[in-house]
């Protein structure tokens, strides 16, 4: 039996394995193909390595590790006494894998050793290609522990895709990100918050050094929070909705309903009713059927109308003096509210899309906002103003950060025009296939580690990122909004 001779089997194996040498050769100076001994491996997918010869050293990054096994020579052990003479093959196991360069002269090179990077050296490589745009500074690389990582922030002049499983610590994460924005360039942000989960973004932390809290305070004031409930109303007037948007609401349908949708067409024309109660008055001498639609499906009663005292969010959409615009859609009383505030924010950044002012569109929530099956007409048109800003809002500065934790929920052919990546912990296979499929620029083996991200860990990608990188994020500075319901029915009694 083996069983017996097995602490010498192992030592031989092991005296085979420690031979095995660290090396790395590649043929376009790009891409790097790896071998290691097993003992002491630490070059892990998404790690840095430095790859040294003759010619010099380079900074790599490995993509992908697997395990091989060879046959490397057949021992046998004589009989003794009962015991029978044992024949057993030694296959010996090494470390093989890829990965890309990052720096260096580009040169191909044949057997260089590798060794993982030094914090030090991925540090001093990150700084000099950090150039002169604006940096975020949002976290640390996972595995080159205590080196800051920062976004390039003219990575945001491309749409963004943020997604991770619920718990994952996507919104946690994409306030850091949307502070830094807010701290250290002037691009102007609209988010659209269905969770309420920023509407503290105007407080700041009590833990938060000194010098940042002030300067966040400084900018605060330039932070417009519109909730439902609030001080600033979240409203809009019934004149400032386009037409089509006034037939979804009313969920008219042209054909359909075609009597009603002509009323509202030449109420429309005539005179264009400024609030519900106007539309419905015109409406009163035939006792409309169209006033009958209105009371019966609520929408007069809606608080979402700016009424007499509001201020309409779509008249201060891009105003100068408002750095960023938080729609706390979810302090509003209904579903068809929310969309409707989405649908008319999203088409009043389009329609004024000439101005060529930059800003960025944030959706939380993505597959509330923009789903890929609509369950409503208001959402529908929702979505088809955020698939064309997708599709053509990058030249007129109509930039979109798309959060979710359900990508096969959100509509595709917004997701397929994002080039850029943040994408947290994700266990579902089917998903992550989905994020991979759609956006091809995120290396396929680093994707796959999402499984096992642990809260607030992500891989970056795109042109944010100044390559495919497994961060940490960092501590927000301004308060959580609404937040998760403490689990403090868990606790014995
Ligand atoms: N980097 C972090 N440091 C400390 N706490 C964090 C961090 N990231 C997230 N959290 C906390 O973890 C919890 C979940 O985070 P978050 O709400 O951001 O998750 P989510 O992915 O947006 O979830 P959902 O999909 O349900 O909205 C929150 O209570 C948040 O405060
Ligand atoms: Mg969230």
């Amino acid at each position: 039996m083996i069983g017996d001779h097995l602490d010498e089997y192992r030592a031989l194996r092991s005296s085979l394995e420690e031979r095995i040498l660290a090396i790395a050769t590649s043929v376009d100076g790009r891409r790097f193909e790896l071998q290691a001994p097993l003992q002491g491996l630490a070059l892990p997918p998404g790690g840095y390595a430095m790859l040294e010869d003759a010619n010099g050293r380079r900074l790599g990054q490995v993509l992908s590790m697997r395990l091989e096994q060879t046959d490397a020579a057949e021992v046998g052990w004589e009989g003794s006494g009962d015991g029978p003479a044992v024949r057993s093959r030694i296959t010996i196991r090494t470390a093989r894998g890829e990965g890309v360069i990052l720096s260096g002269d580009g040169a191909p090179f044949h057997d260089a050793a590798i060794r993982p990077a030094t914090p030090e050296e991925v540090e001093a490589w990150l700084a000099e290609g950090a150039g002169t745009r604006a940096r975020l500074p949002v976290g640390e690389l996972r595995l080159a522990p205590g080196v800051p990582f920062a976004f390039d922030a003219g990575g945001f002049d491309r749409h963004t895709f943020f997604c991770g499983q619920s718990g994952s610590g996507k919104t946690y994460s994409l306030g850091v990100v949307l502070e830094q924005l807010l701290l250290e360039t002037g691009l102007q942000i609209v988010i659209l918050d269905p969770n309420s989960d920023f509407a503290r973004l105007d407080q700041v932390r009590d833990e938060v050094d000194e010098p940042t809290a002030a300067r966040w305070r400084a900018l605060a004031g330039g932070i417009d929070i519109r909730s439902g409930d609030g001080a600033a109303r979240l409203c809009v007037r019934l004149r400032e909705l386009g037409r089509t948007l006034q037939a979804a609401m009313l969920r008219l349908d042209p054909v359909d309903d075609r009597g009603e949708h002509a009323e509202l067409d030449s109420l429309l024309d005539d005179q264009q009713p400024a609030t519900l109660e106007a539309m419905i008055a015109a409406t009163q001498p035939t006792a409309s059927e169209l006033a009958l639609r209105i009371r019966n499906l609520g929408i007069d009663r809606w608080g979402v109308w700016a009424r007499d005292t509001g201020e309409s969010v779509l008249a201060s959409l891009g105003d100068p003096g408002v750095r960023c615009q938080v729609l706390d859609l979810g302090s509003l009383d209904s579903h068809e509210e929310a969309a409707l505030v989405s649908a008319a924010v999203l088409g009043t950044l389009w329609e004024r899309r000439a101005q060529r002012r930059p800003v960025l569109i944030v959706i939380d929530e993505a597959h509330n906002v923009c789903p890929s099956d609509p369950p409503d007409a208001i959402t529908a048109l929702a979505t088809a103003h955020a698939v064309r800003i997708a599709a053509e809002g990058r030249k007129f500065g109509l930039y979109l950060l798309v959060c979710t934790q359900r990508p096969q929920k959100v509509e595709e052919n917004i997701i397929s025009q994002c080039d850029n990546l943040v994408l947290m912990r994700m266990a579902s296979e089917s998903d992550l296939a989905h994020v991979g499929e759609l956006l091809s620029f995120a290396p396929r083996a680093l994707l796959e580690g999402a499984t096992s991200f642990r809260l607030g860990e992500a891989l970056v990608a795109g042109k944010l990122a100044s390559h495919p990188a497994l961060i940490r994020f960092g501590r927000r500075v301004a308060e959580e909004g609404g937040g998760d319901v403490e689990a403090g029915w868990a606790s014995g009694r």
